[in-house]
């Protein structure tokens, strides 16, 4: 008896070996990962519009979350661009809520919590959190945002930007911004 509940212990210390890696993965590491799949499923394209909307399935799909797509600027505001997730307001104007304000100023905004984000536009009641990330053309102008909304508090923090921005530098290289 005491031979076979050594085996069964062992067995279960193996599992636990070659699992833990599975179960622990962080969130850098998913990251990591994602931001090399974006990296080679739009190498080689030039259809902007199939890059961002295959890039906004991609993240959606391995990140699980409420709303993610572009808005892309057009003039003197924000033109809805290709998404997954509910349907979304068309056009915000420069400087509205946290894709105009992120536009504006050039920077990524995290919003812990969208009610206590002055002038946010909630396309969708659900949306609790949410990132923007600006785009940069060559000339350094923002040309688009890349907008990921959760339905969850506090979603979004520091990693989530540095890797987004990644994924916003990557896009806007291989468009040609
Ligand atoms: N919440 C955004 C508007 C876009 S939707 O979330 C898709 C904002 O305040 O700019």
């Amino acid at each position: 008896m005491a031979g076979a509940g050594t085996a069964a212990n062992r067995h279960q210390f193996y599992q636990i070996i070659f699992l833990f890696p599975i179960f622990m993965q962080t969130k850098q590491d998913h990251y990591a990962l994602l931001v090399e799949q974006v990296r080679s499923l739009i190498s080689g394209e030039s259809n902007r519009i199939g890059i961002l909307a295959n890039v906004a399935a991609l993240l959606s799909a391995e990140m699980k979350w409420w709303w993610t797509g572009f808005y892309l600027v057009n003039g003197e505001r924000l033109e809805l661009g290709p998404f997954q997730g509910p349907v979304a307001c068309f056009t915000i104007k420069k400087g509205r809520g946290v894709c105009g304000t992120a536009w504006e100023r050039g920077v990524t905004i995290v919003v812990p919590d969208v009610e206590q984000f002055p002038g946010h536009i909630a396309c969708s009641a659900a949306s609790r959190s949410e990132i923007v990330v600006p785009l940069f053309g060559a000339d350094g102008q923002v040309v688009a945002v890349l907008d990921v909304d959760s339905e969850h508090l506090s979603t979004f923090d520091d990693t989530d930007a540095r890797y987004l921005e990644q994924v916003a530098a990557i896009v806007s290289a291989q468009i040609g911004w």
